[in-house]
């Protein structure tokens, strides 16, 4: 893990930030997966501000007072990408977000929330779980969608709740367990655009969802090919191979012509793989920051066409070639 690049975060506060002192400490452990390159709030009073400027980072306050939130969101994404940050992690940020900024956002944006979701989404969590008689309340790290508190749980914690606590009592415990699963919980998000378990299930399934295609082995990786014993190949999962550093999958191009032209265009994310680019299929590089997901489904899309027979092909609409 060691070895990645860091990945950017931008921590969003409008408290005391005892969250983002824990993400920050964490990130200067060694090893760490990630780290803070910003830290912003829509309150310029925010404590959080404070700490991070004593410990030298980078931060950005603008008072949502008198905004949009439409204006406010842009405002503060403006400053996230002015950080350079390619991902963002809400801690205490009380600010709902716009669906554009959520939208904008997604699956690079991660929140925590004081209950077991989908348990109390919203405010108050502590005294709605006691007032149920929850034998336990607790922490969630969830992603960010549109919708309030609703994105996939990534991880959480819980916290038994005693006769005696009250909704104080109980957050002081919970925070303190908050403070275990967030930075664990964004270290493991952030570190699996490197593991190639995980970037090999991503592929699998776009390329599963093309018709009439099997999951097999070629020369001992994992490739996809059209179903049946005759059917052809239409991408391979490269780990590595080669003395290359990279974590890839090979989809067919129309030739050497295009090849180069995608290698040169691009060279962080196309290369010509051995043996395979001498057939014109082109190296696309997953283990890196910022993948872009829809480019991959394109081309894995566009090799299935180059092999599938003309009444399968026919059944899948074909997409705009864009600067893919
Ligand atoms: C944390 O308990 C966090 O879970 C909660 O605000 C607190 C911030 O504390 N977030 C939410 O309620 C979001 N809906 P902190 O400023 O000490 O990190």
């Amino acid at each position: 893990m060691a070895d990645n690049p860091r990945a950017k975060v931008a921590v969003l506060v409008s408290g005391t930030g005892t969250n983002m002192a824990a993400l920050l400490y964490a990130s200067r452990l060694p090893g760490a997966a990630y780290e803070i390159v910003l830290v912003a709030s829509n309150d310029p009073e925010a404590g959080a501000l404070a700490l991070a400027r004593a410990e030298s980072i980078p931060t950005f306050a603008l008072s949502h007072r008198g905004m949009t939130r439409a204006d406010h969101d842009a405002a503060m994404d403006a400053a996230i990408r002015y950080a350079g940050a390619t991902h963002v992690a809400l801690a205490g940020y009380m600010r709902i977000l716009g669906d554009e900024m959520a939208r904008k956002w997604e699956g690079w944006m991660l929140n925590i929330h004081p209950s077991l979701l989908p348990l109390y989404p919203g405010l108050d969590t502590h005294s709605r779980a006691i007032a149920a008689g929850d034998t336990h309340g607790g922490a969630s790290v969830h992603l960010v969608i549109p919708e309030l508190d609703a994105g996939e749980v990534l991880g959480q914690v819980r916290v038994a709740i005693g006769a005696d606590d009250t909704p104080d009592t109980l957050a002081r415990r919970v925070k303190i367990a908050e403070h275990q699963l967030y930075p664990r919980v964004l270290s493991e998000y952030v570190s699996r655009g490197y593991d190639a378990d995980y970037l090999l299930e991503r592929v699998a399934a776009l390329a599963l969802a093309l018709p009439g295609t099997e999951r097999t082995t070629s020369h001992g990786s994992p490739a996809f090919k059209l179903a049946g014993k005759s059917g052809k190949f239409f991408a391979h999962f490269s780990d590595r191979h080669h003395g290359v550093p990279h974590i890839a999958v090979l989809a067919k191009t129309s030739g050497q012509e295009e090849l180069a032209q995608l290698c040169e265009r691009d060279p962080a994310t196309f290369y010509k793989p051995a043996y395979y680019g001498a057939s014109g299929w082109v190296g696309i590089v997953l283990n890196r920051a910022d993948v872009d997901w829809s480019q991959v489904e394109y081309w894995l899309e566009r090799s299935w066409r180059s092999v599938a027979p003309k009444r399968l092909a026919a059944t899948q609409p074909g997409r705009e070639p864009e600067a893919y």
